[in-house]
């Protein structure tokens, strides 16, 4: 069976919610990674708390600072991420920092869209840049066949909500700025599996679910459409809780990557691995 057997791996934005919960799973594996670089863009403050207690009890993870709007600060954190693997490569980039605002086709401002699109799309291209010598050195140094996430692999946390084919619960909320910076999401996944397949670089975009975290949960307080409470309903408990735990999405999507292949490069899928219509 696939499994999933990085010996390096990063993730954006791990302080809280879904990226938290990757370093979290990523450490308890029965062989974990022997590198685990959080990053997030203030490791020394009070959001990354959890984090700062995760690394305490767990060697493997390296605390970095990345913010994925800065190109200095991803310049350095590729630096120290180097520095640290002593001319290994990275095996896994994770794109998952992400940010939403609540907006419709009125209520849209430019300077929202222009920071969503500067955090879930210009971040994910600057980051695979910069990491892209140890993303190569990675796929070139390992003895393993064809892609996969244990060799050299780019996943972006993506989005159903930014499928446009198959535009999720329109209805609920409309989050045009979010919508639109998902579907270029998608369009720069593609892009990178087209252009890195000859160095056996598997690039996939990711839906992770409906799953219960801030984004999500400030989704749930702020939707201003009528008939919210009861779509809300239909979702998860009953409660209006979104349907997922991080638990399960978490579960479901270290068992997807352990099974990503060539076949899966440049595709958008959800956490088990399912095609989402683009
Ligand atoms: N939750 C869902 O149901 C759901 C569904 C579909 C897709 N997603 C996607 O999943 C990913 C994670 O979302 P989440 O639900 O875990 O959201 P979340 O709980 O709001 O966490 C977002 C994370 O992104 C970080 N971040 C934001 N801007 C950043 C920047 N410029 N540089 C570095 N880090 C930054 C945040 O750090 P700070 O603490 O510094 O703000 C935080 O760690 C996102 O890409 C989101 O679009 C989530």
């Amino acid at each position: 069976m696939e499994q999933l057997n990085p010996r390096s791996v990063l993730v954006t934005g791990s302080n809280r919610g879904l990226g938290l919960e990757l370093i979290q799973h990523l450490a308890r594996k029965n062989s974990p990674p022997k590198w685990i670089f959080a990053t997030c863009r203030d490791p020394a403050g009070s959001g990354a708390q959890d984090l700062k207690n995760l690394a305490a009890k767990n060697p493997q993870i390296v605390l970095i600072t990345l913010d994925t709007t800065d190109p200095s600060s991803i310049k350095a954190a590729a630096a120290k991420v180097t520095n640290c693997l002593k001319g290994a490569g990275l095996n896994l980039l994770i794109n998952n920092a992400g940010i939403i605002n609540i907006s419709n086709l009125e209520t849209e401002t430019p300077e929202s869209m222009a920071e969503i699109y500067r955090t879930n799309v210009i971040g994910p291209m600057m980051v695979v840049q910069a990491f892209l010598p140890l993303l190569r050195k990675a796929a070139h140094e390992s003895p393993l066949e064809g892609m996969n996430c244990s060799k050299a692999a780019i996943i972006n946390i993506s989005s159903q909500a930014g499928s446009i084919t198959s535009v999720f619960e329109w209805q609920w909320s409309h989050i045009i700025g979010y919508r639109c910076s998902k579907s270029a999401l998608n369009m720069l996944s593609k892009c990178q599996s087209l252009y890195l397949a000859k160095d056996e670089i598997l690039c996939v975009a990711l839906h992770p679910g409906w799953i219960q975290t801030d984004m999500a949960r400030s989704m749930l307080r702020t939707a201003p459409y009528s008939g919210v409470a009861s779509l809300m309903c239909s979702y998860g408990d009953g409660q209006g809780s979104p349907s997922l735990t991080t638990e399960q999405s978490l579960q479901a999507i270290l068992k997807t990557l352990g099974r990503l292949s060539e076949k899966n490069t440049g595709t958008f899928v959800n956490w088990e691995g399912i095609l989402i219509p683009w």
